[in-house]
């Protein structure tokens, strides 16, 4: 996918949530766009010439989140590499590009088993509906429309898409499902039912979003002022208004007293930095948004005892739990998420490039089917020891039955039925 850095700084400024009637320049989503429009050229000018990297509005942010638009100059190639990244993506206003389903004919429709209600999506003016075409009992045609204004998912497994109902965020009843390239009911969404009413809280968010201004969990009210979409550098070294500001006038052996740097930090501290998203939806002890990469994560999520199993679940595929369960992990001092994953390049899918990390601690020669496969195991040593798993929690119904998105096991190990998987695959390819 093709990511321009026009649309970087658009998608990630801040934007005041303030309340909007629906005409002429309509909804809070399309606000954020004729803001940015006018924002831009200010911004993408200071960016440029690598002074006054933020706005005013933004570095006055309670949060202090600048974007990853304004660490472009000093990190170019981290920077470069990121934007690629399903991270930056994962959380998007509502476009032509950010939306992966379909408009215009049959496509457009989604059906269910109650002949009685069906779905359309429909494109005007560059904003987006999903409709929800209800035969009453009276004998007419009844309609429930809203717009998606938030798109959430890179679009790997999925799409789920927003709308504002005043400060209020709530969820859409159809998805998008990329197995099938097709519109489907929204995962736990029943089929043959108009549900619009599902709530949007600040977990959600939390985990695929930089910034939104809330007060608690409980509610999915976000009125007081300001959100950041996409997930930025910043949710993994911490806000870095003020860190922006020192280096542009710092020397250069003043070191980086006011970012921090996972390297240096705990392996612990360093993985949670990961499982503030990645280790399921936790119990909650603090305010939304207040943990800070380096602080105990504990006291802000702590992860559910559940969690240790392998209850696999989209939103957390419970990496940290089965990673931790590993000879690797509890055999060596510093295997932390970063040494397999660099979230500063996209890596999607590269099979050999994450060999070649097992390739740091290990030889092709340790493994057990060496002698039988020879070097041909070089690039993929995954399949084998993280095979893909069936994630049954966050199925989706659909007309014809259930679909499950696949995830890698992160309990690394030697798993007969994958290994059997391999070599089946390898004598059909012959
Ligand atoms: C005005 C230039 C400048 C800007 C803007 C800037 N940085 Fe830096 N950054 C530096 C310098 C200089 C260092 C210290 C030298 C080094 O280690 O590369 C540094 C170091 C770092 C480090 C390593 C810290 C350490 O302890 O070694 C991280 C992480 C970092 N920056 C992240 C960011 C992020 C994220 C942003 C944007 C939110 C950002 N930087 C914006 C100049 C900048
Ligand atoms: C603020 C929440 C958050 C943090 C912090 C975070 N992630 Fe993620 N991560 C996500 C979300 C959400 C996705 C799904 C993005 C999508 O496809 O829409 C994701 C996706 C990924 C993917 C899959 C990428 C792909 O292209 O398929 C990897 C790998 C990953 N994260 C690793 C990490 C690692 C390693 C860390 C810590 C260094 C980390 N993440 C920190 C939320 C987070
Ligand atoms: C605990 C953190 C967390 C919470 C809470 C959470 N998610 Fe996720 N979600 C993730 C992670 C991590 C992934 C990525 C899994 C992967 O890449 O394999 C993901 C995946 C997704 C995907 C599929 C992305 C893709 O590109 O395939 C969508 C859509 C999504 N989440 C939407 C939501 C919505 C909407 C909510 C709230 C109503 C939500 N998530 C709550 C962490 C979370
Ligand atoms: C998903 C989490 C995540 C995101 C997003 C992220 N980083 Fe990092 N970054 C890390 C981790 C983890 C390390 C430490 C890697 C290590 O120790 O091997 C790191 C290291 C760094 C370093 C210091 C080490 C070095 O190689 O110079 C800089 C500078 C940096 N990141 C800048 C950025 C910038 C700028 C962005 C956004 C454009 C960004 N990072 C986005 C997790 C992240
Ligand atoms: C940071 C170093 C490190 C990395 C990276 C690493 N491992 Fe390991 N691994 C170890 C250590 C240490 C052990 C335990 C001692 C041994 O068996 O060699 C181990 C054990 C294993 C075992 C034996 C498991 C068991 O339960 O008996 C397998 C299989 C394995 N690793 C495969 C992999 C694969 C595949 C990768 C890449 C996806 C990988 N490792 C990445 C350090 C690492
Ligand atoms: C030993 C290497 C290794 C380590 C360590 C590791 N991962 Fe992974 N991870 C992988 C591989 C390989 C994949 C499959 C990537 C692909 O095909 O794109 C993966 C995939 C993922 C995905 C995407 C899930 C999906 O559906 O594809 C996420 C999210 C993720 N890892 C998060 C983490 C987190 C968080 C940690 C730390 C707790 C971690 N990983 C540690 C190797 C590793
Ligand atoms: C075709 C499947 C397959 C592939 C590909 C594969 N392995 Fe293995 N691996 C196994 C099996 C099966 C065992 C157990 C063999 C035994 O006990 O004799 C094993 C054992 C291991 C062990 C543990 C050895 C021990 O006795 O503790 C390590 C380490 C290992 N493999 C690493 C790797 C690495 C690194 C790669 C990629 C370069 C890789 N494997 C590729 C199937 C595979």
């Amino acid at each position: 996918m093709q990511i321009t850095a026009l649309k970087a700084i658009a998608q990630l400024v801040f934007v005041k949530n303030t309340s909007v009637p629906k005409t002429p320049c309509p909804t809070k989503a399309r606000t954020l766009f004729c803001f940015l429009l006018i924002g831009l050229p200010h911004i993408s000018a200071a960016a440029e010439n690598g002074h006054n990297l933020q706005t005013s509005e933004q570095i006055s942010s309670p949060a202090a989140y600048i974007g990853p638009a304004a660490c472009q100059d000093c990190h170019p190639d981290k920077y470069q590499g990121f934007i690629q990244t399903a991270h930056h993506i994962t959380s998007r206003l509502a476009d032509a590009q950010s939306i992966a389903g379909h408009f215009t004919g049959d496509a457009a429709f989604m059906w269910t088993r109650n002949d009685k209600l069906w779905f359309e999506m429909s494109a005007r003016d560059d904003e987006f509906y999903q409709t929800a075409n209800i035969w009453g009992e009276d004998n007419k045609l009844h309609e429930h429309s809203e717009r998606m204004e938030i798109v959430t998912g890179s679009g790997k497994i999925g799409q789920t898409y927003l709308y504002w109902k005043n400060d209020r965020l709530y969820q859409l009843p159809i998805s998008y499902w990329a197995a099938s390239g097709k519109w489907i009911n929204s995962p736990g969404y029943p089929d043959g039912q108009a549900v619009f009413d599902r709530p949007v809280g600040p977990r959600c968010m939390e985990c695929h979003a930089t910034y939104f201004a809330a007060e608690d969990y409980e509610r999915n009210v976000y009125g007081q002022g300001e959100f950041m979409l996409g997930i930025s550098c910043e949710r993994c070294h911490g806000p870095g208004a003020q860190h922006a500001t020192f280096q542009a006038s710092a020397p250069a052996d003043a070191g980086a007293p006011h970012i921090t740097h996972p390297g240096d930090l705990s392996r612990q501290r360093s993985i949670e930095i990961c499982a503030q998203c990645h280790s399921g939806a936790g119990i909650k002890h603090g305010r939304p948004f207040t943990y800070r990469p380096g602080l105990p994560l504990a006291e802000y999520i702590e992860p559910e005892p559940h969690e240790t199993q392998n209850s696999i679940g989209v939103h957390s595929n419970n990496q940290v739990a089965r990673l931790s369960l590993s000879a690797c992990f509890q055999q060596s001092d510093d295997l932390t998420c970063a040494s397999c994953h660099n979230p500063h390049a996209p890596e999607r899918g590269d099979r050999a490039l994450f060999s070649s990390r097992c390739l740091d601690c290990h030889t092709v020669e340790a493994c057990g089917m060496e002698p039988e496969l020879g070097h041909a195991i070089v690039d993929n040593c995954i399949d084998c020891h993280m095979p893909g798993r069936q994630d049954k929690k966050t199925g989706v119904q659909s007309a014809r039955g259930m679909d499950f998105p696949i995830m890698p096991e992160h309990l690394i190990g030697i798993y007969p039925d994958a290994t059997q998987h391999f070599m089946a695959q390898r004598a059909a390819d012959k």
